[in-house]
């Protein structure tokens, strides 16, 4: 009998029979950023390289920038686009976000949205946190759906749950950098944001909310009765909820929970991850026939260990100095999963993507969805996902800081994969990153 959340990822799953390429509706392609009218209050943020993480907009500024920011400029006919500090299926970037702030220096009281490009606040709904005088600060994500599903149709699904992932552990990993004690919440009450946030929750989801200090909660900011000073800014002329996203986010809906301190890695192979973030890179030109040196291999995998089982993660190695080529579990003591070179016929599991066969190591992360769903319930798929994004994130910074290339692979053919890397029943690929060194950087 499958489990819900088995029918739900298996819902939106490649194979070679029915995958068409989707015609782009380029009329209606949607803008990478959110705009709000005239009527909304902006605050300019400054711009202070030496800012440290506190209650004060210079901090505020940096984390933001730094984690979430444009990093490089890409032409293309017609304009051009801004890649960001995390990587994102297809360049897309599903995904915004919000600040609750009360109490903090420089920062009027509210909940305000971020525009990453004109590195500003924009006040959406004035209102002090209600639980006292302390100063509070939060930051909610939320994912904008159409951004990716225009182009991927259903599949956007774990898209929109990976992507603000890599875009989570960026935010993650600078707060603690800069002195902040960030907590995580991968759990939120949806309807309770979308109605604080003014959003559609067909369009746009919150999936997660990072406290940098006091704790927030839907009903201390304001009244979810009075409108907001603005309606959601639009992402394109005709943008569409896609059903059975709207559907896979309701089952997967959870309560709001409590945000928890964040588990450092156990180890971690980077120098200063800002840098890393502004420099990093999807990188798919790998050398080959290179191999993958024991302190690198030992370097990402050691900070990949910092929730216990979910997701899982496997490695599939092919030229990685003391591994046998196949697929070994993450603790190595038992040998093998899967004897042999599998990285050819990974990359025709892989949509035909060639350059993947030149990467020594292949990252996997993948769950036991019935077992989650007995553990956790439906909702604990969406950790699962942000949580392969997280990790995967910590892969491309380790990568850079190894100066070597990374880049992250979501299209494949899933029965294949599954059959390929001999995964247990209910098992699924949800994600990999490719890792090695590559010919140019
Ligand atoms: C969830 C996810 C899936 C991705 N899937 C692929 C893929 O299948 N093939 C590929 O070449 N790149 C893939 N990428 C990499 C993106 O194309 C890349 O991040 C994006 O173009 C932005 O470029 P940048 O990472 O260099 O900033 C993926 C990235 C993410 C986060």
């Amino acid at each position: 009998m499958p489990s819900v959340l088995t029918q739900l990822h298996d819902a939106v799953n490649h194979d070679p029979v029915s995958l068409t390429g989707r015609r782009l509706d380029w009329a209606n392609e949607p803008d990478p950023y959110k705009h709000y009218g005239p009527r909304v209050d902006r605050t300019s943020l400054p711009v202070d390289v030496q800012a440290t993480g506190g209650l004060h907009a210079p901090g505020l500024a940096r984390l933001l920038r730094g984690a979430l920011g444009p990093t490089a400029v890409l032409r293309r006919p017609g304009g051009q686009l801004h890649l960001r500090a995390w990587a994102s299926a297809g360049a897309l970037y599903p995904f915004e976000a919000y600040v609750a702030a009360s109490g903090v220096e420089g920062v009027p009281n509210g909940l305000h949205h971020y525009s990453p490009l004109e590195n500003e606040l924009r006040l959406l709904r004035p209102g002090k946190d209600s639980h006292g005088d302390a100063a509070s600060l939060r930051l909610i994500l939320a994912t904008r759906i159409f951004r990716s599903s225009w182009k991927y149709g259903p599949r956007a699904f774990r898209y929109c749950l990976l992507d603000p992932g890599h875009a989570l552990e960026n935010l993650v990993l600078l707060a603690r950098a800069l002195g902040f004690s960030p907590r995580v919440s991968l759990s939120l009450d949806d309807a309770a944001w979308c109605r604080q946030l003014c959003l559609n929750q067909e369009l746009e989801r919150p999936v997660a909310a990072v406290d940098l200090g006091g704790a927030f909660s839907t009903n201390t900011l304001g009244d979810p009765a009075e409108p907001c000073l603005d309606r959601d800014g639009v992402v394109s002329p005709a943008e569409k909820p896609e059903p059975k996203i709207v559907h896979a986010f309701q089952v997967t809906a959870g309560a709001e929970r409590e945000s928890t301190p964040d588990t450092p890695p156990e180890s971690v192979p980077w120098g200063d991850p800002e840098s890393l973030m502004g420099s990093r890179r999807s990188r798919r030109n790998f050398l080959p026939d290179a191999t993958l040196g024991q302190a690198a291999h030992e370097a990402i995998t050691g900070c990949l260990r910092p929730w216990r089982d979910t997701p899982r993660v496997s490695l599939l190695c092919q030229g990685v100095e003391g591994m046998q080529d196949g697929r070994h579990a993450l603790d190595v003591s038992t040998g093998p999963l899967v004897k042999g070179e599998l990285h050819l016929p990974m990359t025709g599991v892989c949509l035909g993507q060639e350059w993947l066969a030149n990467a020594p190591l292949h990252v996997l992360f993948t769950a036991n969805l019935a077992e989650l769903e007995s553990r956790s319930g439906p909702s604990g798929y969406r950790g699962a996902l942000l949580r392969a994004g997280r990790l995967g994130q910590r892969v491309y910074l380790a990568a850079e800081a190894l100066g070597m290339g990374a880049c992250g692979v979501g299209a494949f053919f899933d029965k294949q994969a599954s059959d390929l890397l001999a995964l247990e029943e209910h098992e699924r690929l949800l994600y990999l990153v490719a890792v090695g060194p590559v010919r140019k950087r």
